[in-house]
Order: structure tokens, then sequence, then C-alpha cells
């Protein structure tokens, strides 16, 4: 099936079927607690009941797309917006004003404004940044104790987030208290989201409070910096200035609320998802030592015995291949939702106005259709001679069109010089504490990855 077929009839389209309704469902629960019990298994078995499934979580009807060329006719058409339960939880807690949760012109604008910053021909500015950053935590892994990944992985991540795009000498203390707050905040939300149970989350439990300070702490250090960025007076060329001179469309300044909720928005998701990805690059060259060894040898033919540079990344394609491999059977990103701004089709259905769609990125990543040896971790399936037959959407960690995540190129090259940086310098082995089962989240992550670095 082409993209091409299944573009939105026009006009809508009363006459076609419905999807077919996926098996398993329980009374008056649904597939909810199919959904709630497992959710990647289930997710990914729903290919076999077609490409577009009908599921039923309670008495909500939702539609869930299950081939590449779908999910990514859906993010392509105009006839499909962010919103949703799963958006509806994330606005109540990061706020209302932000790039990832608005639509139509404010979403368009506020694109406009925040693009810049993520510019090909920008990131290379960003090169000396990512290099300390890389080199700090390979330093830090030498400490002789165990490497507690999630800690780590969330310090770089937010680090290189914080100073790259809201640059100043303050970044380096704020970002280690951001780093703590976002860790905290991304484990309460999913339970809050899952489990939306208000009340229960009112009361005074440790682990409330605990969820509470550090959401406060979050939007209390964005207040400083924002508040610290103005007293300065200064306006280097970064994101946050841009934030501060943006104009809305009618050419004001934009309100201190936009400005707050635009940070919180870059940040969060910034920093949740790379870090992720960092836990399980690191899983993966644990895993998978003969492929670490290959990143080695890598690394060392093209920058001899001096530290990986910046503008190195480029010149290592199997490192790159590295990450895009684990990217594509551990995706951070595992469940995007959209709704139905109107009637429309897909894949031959009516989808009525208002109706819930989910896909799993994790679910279409790992398609035997799409993939042979769909579950084999193979670097060099992603050579130019065999990348070519991979179906087009198939592999779209930063998903497509006018949502597209704006930092594809930022994060892939920060991921790239971690990987080469701590690969060229570190063997690694899990310590009997440490468990690297997948822990389901807003995020897919390691529950605790512990890792002993060995030096090469
Ligand atoms: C959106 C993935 C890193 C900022 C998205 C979306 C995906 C994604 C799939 C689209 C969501 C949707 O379609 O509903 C990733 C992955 C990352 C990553 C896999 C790293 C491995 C980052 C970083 C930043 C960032 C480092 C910022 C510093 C954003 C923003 C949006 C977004 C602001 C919302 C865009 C919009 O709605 O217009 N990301 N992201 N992401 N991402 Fe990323």
């Amino acid at each position: 099936m082409t993209v091409e077929s299944v573009k939105p009839a026009q006009p809508a389209a009363p006459q076609l079927p419905v999807p077919p309704l996926a098996g398993g469902g329980v009374p008056v629960l649904g597939h909810g607690w199919k959904l709630v019990r497992d959710p990647l298994g289930f997710l990914a078995r729903l290919r076999d009941h077609g490409d577009v499934v009908r599921l039923k979580l309670g008495p909500k009807t939702v539609y869930a797309l299950t081939s590449p060329a779908l999910t990514g006719a859906m993010a392509l058409s105009t006839d499909f917006k962010i919103d949703g339960p799963l958006w509806e939880s994330l606005e109540g807690l990061l706020g209302k004003e932000g790039v990832a949760t608005a639509n139509g012109p404010r979403h368009r604008r506020q694109r406009r404004t925040i693009q810049p910053a993520f510019r090909l021909d920008i990131i290379p500015e960003y090169g000396p940044i990512m290099e300390e950053e890389a080199r700090a935590l390979a330093e830090r892994m030498g400490s002789g104790e165990p490497v507690d990944c999630t800690s780590e992985s969330f310090r770089v991540a937010v680090r290189i987030a914080a100073r790259c795009l809201l640059r100043g000498e303050f970044m380096d203390e704020r970002a280690e208290r951001l780093s703590v707050a976002l860790a905290t905040v991304f484990r309460g939300m999913y339970r809050r989201m899952v489990i939306p149970a208000g009340p229960l989350y009112r009361l005074p439990l440790p682990a409330n409070r605990k969820f509470d300070r550090a959401l406060a702490d979050l939007h209390l250090l964005v207040d400083e910096i924002v508040a610290e960025r103005r007293a300065s007076g200064q306006k280097p060329n970064d994101l946050l200035t841009a934030l501060l001179e943006a104009k809305d469309e009618n050419g004001e300044p934009i309100g201190e609320q936009e400005i707050h909720d635009q940070v919180v928005a870059i940040l969060t998701p910034g920093s949740e998802t790379v870090a992720s990805t960092i836990m399980w690059l690191l899983q993966v060259l644990t895993e998978h030592p003969e492929h670490a060894a290959r990143v080695a040898e890598e690394v060392k033919s093209v920058v001899g015995d001096r530290p990986v540079a910046f503008d190195d990344v480029r010149k290592l394609p199997y490192t790159n291949n590295v990450v895009v491999e684990s990217m594509r059977l551990r995706p951070a990103v595992w469940i995007l939702t959209r709704r139905a701004v109107t009637e429309t089709e897909l894949g031959g259905y009516r989808i009525p106005a208002g109706a819930d769609i989910v896909y799993s990125p994790f679910a279409i990543q790992r398609d035997p259709r799409s993939y042979d040896g769909h579950l084999d971790f193979d670097p060099d399936r992603w050579l130019p001679e065999r990348a070519k037959d991979v179906p087009k959407h198939a592999m779209s960690p930063f998903s497509v069109g006018n949502r597209k995540c704006p930092s594809d190129h930022f994060s892939m090259a920060q991921l790239s010089l971690i990987t080469a940086t701590v690969a060229s310098r570190w063997r690694f082995e899990q310590v009997s504490e440490s468990n690297d089962a997948t822990r389901v989240g807003i995020t897919l992550r390691p529950y605790r990855l512990l890792l002993r670095a060995l030096p090469r």
C-alpha cells in the first residue's frame, strides 16, 4: 500500500466500512486490561488483525494503526491533530502553551521560533559542549563505582540540552538540578497518565510529596533561568533569546506564560527521550561486546589516540548505524496518538471525526513484514545498499510531518558522539543488582541499568 492510496477521501467517507475489532476484549474493560498488562506485546500483536483495528478501552473506541504506510499517511495528513487523554494529562502537568501540545496557527508560529536553534548548519556550534559533556561522562564512568546509567544518562542529556539551547555560565549548577527534577517528574507523570486517580495523588504520601516538589522545582528553575537572562541584558544567539523575542500572530511579544511553557515543552521531551536512548545504547554495548569492539576499532582508525571530536562523528558510519539500530529495537518513543479533526479515511476504513488514534513505533520498527531478522541487532542493515529495502516510514523514531521532532540532527549528533566516546574507552559488564528488562513509562528504558566500566 502506498501513502498516496491512503490519502483522506474527499468528501468524508460515511459509506466506508468500520475497521475490524481486535480480538481478546473483555466485558466493561474491553482491551484496556491487556494494554495496561502488556502494552508492547499487545500493540505488536494487533498487526495480526489488520492495518487498522478498533480497540475498546472501557466505553471508548480507539483506532490503532499497524502499518508504516498508514502511520506515515496520518502523520502527514492535516485531518489529524495533537489531542486526546495523553496530551491533556501532559498539559495539566507541564503547561498548556508550549509547542508540543499546540495546534494550528499557534503551533506553526511556535515551530518557526524554535526551528533555527536546531538547523543542521547550527549544530556544529554546539560541538564543543557536546564533546565536553561526552568526555565528562566517560571520565565519571571510571570512578570505580558501578555506573548508575539512569542518573548518568539524564545528567548528560539535560546538561547538553540546557547548556546548548539556554546557554550561560549559570547553567552548570541549574542543569544538575534540572536533571534531578526531570527524572522524578517523568517517573510520576506516567503513573498519573495510566492511572488517572486524581484524589489519590493529592494525598500527603512520600511519593506524592517527592513528585510535587520535583514538579515545583522544575517550574521554579525555568522561571529563574528566564529571569536571570532578562536581568543580564545579554542576547546570545540561542533558543532562549529566540523565545524571549518571539512575537505572536498580531506582532505582539508573546506572554510570560507562553515563554515559560515553551522552555518546559522543549526541555522535557529533550531530556527523557535522549536519556532513555543513551541508557539503551549503554545496554546494547554491554549485551553485544562484538559490536562495541567494532565501534572502538572504527573510532581508533579515524581518531587515533586523541579524544573523539564532534567533527569525527560523520566519519564513523558503523557507530552511527549502531545508534540507529539501537533506536529501531528500543525506541524511546514507543506510543503516539492523534485525534481526527474531521471524518476521514485510513486504509479504506471510515474514521469518524473526534476519533482517537494510536500507533506504536516499537511495533512498527519490529515488524517482520518490514525487517528480515526483525529481532536481530544488526547495525549493517543500515548500510545504504540494504537500507533502501526498508519500507517508507518503517523507521521514523523522530516521526514525520508537521509534528516531526525538531531535534533529530541535534539528537543524532550527541548520541553518536557519546557512543563513540564511551565505547572507545570502556567495555561494560552488568553488576549483579542491575536489571536491564524493559520498563514501560512515558518512554521505554531499562529498569535499572548498573554497569561496571572496564578499560578497553
Ligand atoms: C517531538 C522523538 C529528542 C524536542 C517529537 C516526536 C518524536 C520525538 C517521535 C513527535 C511526537 C508526535 O508525533 O506526537 C524524539 C527522540 C529523541 C528526541 C527519539 C531523542 C532520541 C528531542 C530533543 C528535543 C526534542 C533533544 C529538544 C531539546 C521535541 C519537541 C517536540 C518533539 C519540542 C514537539 C514538536 C511539535 O509538536 O511540533 N520528538 N525526540 N526532542 N521533540 Fe523530540
